[in-house]
């Protein structure tokens, strides 16, 4: 069996049973074969050819990608949300030899405080309350291969000294545990904001700064690359055609230009949305300017549109939308206040949230 066979058979020999064994190699096989076939599909997806972009500072990136992909260097990737630092991390490990062990990401800000190191390092029974039994860390999951810590600006300082020896020695104690554990993990790390403001205000500890930072990359914002919206929003347009079985061939000089002009403070990320929903709305063969999110069509005065620029519907609902996220900041996020202010039904006012996709809780106050 050892040697790679899939099964054996008890003398004497019944057609029976030969038919059995038989149709059990074929079923392994299958799996093993649909295992590769999925791994190499994973890997596809993190070539670098997947990181969409021919301007300088894109080039000079896959450069730099390509020197440290083979190495086990700690990597830091700043840049604004939706710039694509998940998409690097990935794409380093895979390409590099650990890619056939695992990448696991974690959020550093979107795990509590107090379990954020027992999720990192794992934990004994009765560490504390509520830890019925031992738990793996994710270190220890990741081993062999890429551990990434998205927004590791939001660690805890105590964290942050664990994560520093984790560097340093390569070894964690679990929480409530006695005994080191040593691992082989490669550490990424990204933050959304700069990490030296960090450094003054002391919520960053520099010595785990300067053991990150061997190498940083600053992701462009899509703002500062222009050039590369065009070619981006083809690919998002063929992402979407595909997925939802569409048949649309391009955009309309207006939506090209609507898409340079505009500011992407979501980056990447919201033009890849503004593309999905243009996808869904288009009824043609091509996206007009009528499929476009209003956000990125919104009269804004740094553009010098105006309104009457617009068909009246668009127009009005430009209005409604800026009108209704003005009230909402005006009153912390709160649904019920805002429509009182308004002098309009709150069913009505959630109607509107809904039908504009405003998140309402981003203007809570803090
Ligand atoms: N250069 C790129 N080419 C193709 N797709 C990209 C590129 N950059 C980002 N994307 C896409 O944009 C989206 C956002 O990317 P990603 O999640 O990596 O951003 P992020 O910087 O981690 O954002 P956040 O700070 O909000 O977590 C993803 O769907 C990703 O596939
Ligand atoms: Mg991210």
């Amino acid at each position: 069996m050892k040697l790679g066979a899939y099964d054996f058979l008890r003398k004497p020999i019944g057609m029976e049973s030969v038919k059995l064994v038989v149709e059990r190699a074929i079923e392994r096989k299958s799996l093993v074969d649909e295992n590769r076939y999925l791994h190499k599909q994973l890997e596809d997806t993190f070539s670098f050819s997947r990181i969409i972009g021919k301007s300088k500072k894109m080039r000079d990136l896959y450069a730099l990608l390509r020197k440290i992909a083979p190495t086990k260097t700690t990597v830091l990737i700043q840049g604004e949300s939706g710039t694509g630092k998940e998409v690097v991390a990935k794409t380093i490990h895979y390409s590099s030899p650990r890619k056939n062990k695992r990448f696991i990401a974690i959020n550093c800000g979107g795990v509590p405080e107090t379990l954020l190191e027992s999720e990192l390092f794992g934990h004994t029974k009765g560490a504390f309350t509520g830890a019925d039994r031992t738990k793996q860390g994710l270190f220890e999951a990741a081993e062999g291969g890429t551990i990434f810590l998205d927004e590791i600006n939001t660690a805890p300082l105590s964290t942050q000294v664990k994560l520093l020896r984790v560097i340093e020695e390569s070894a964690f104690i679990p929480v409530g545990a006695i005994k080191e554990i040593t691992v082989d993990v490669r550490i990424m790390a990204s933050s959304n904001i700069d990490l030296n403001k960090e450094l003054s205000s002391g919520t960053f500890r520099k010595d785990l700064f300067y053991r990150l930072n061997v190498v940083r990359i600053f992701l462009p914002a899509l703002r500062e690359r222009r050039e590369d919206i065009p070619l981006l929003a083809d690919h998002f347009l063929q992402k979407f055609c595909r997925e939802q079985k569409k048949t649309v061939r391009g955009f309309t000089p207006e939506v090209v230009e609507w898409f340079l002009r505009h500011d992407w403070p979501g980056n990447v990320r919201e033009l890849e949305n503004a593309i999905e929903h243009a996808v869904t709305l288009c009824s043609d063969d091509i996206i007009q300017v009528g499929d476009l999110p209003t956000s990125i069509t919104s009269p804004t005065p740094e553009a010098g549109l105006s309104a009457i620029k617009f068909p009246f519907k668009k127009a009005k609902e430009t209005f409604e939308k800026e009108y209704i996220v003005d009230i909402l900041k005006a009153n912390g996020g709160n649904v019920a206040k805002s429509a009182r202010m308004a002098q309009i039904a709150r069913q009505n006012l959630h109607e509107k949230i809904k039908r504009y996709g405003i998140n309402a809780k981003e203007y809570a106050s803090a």
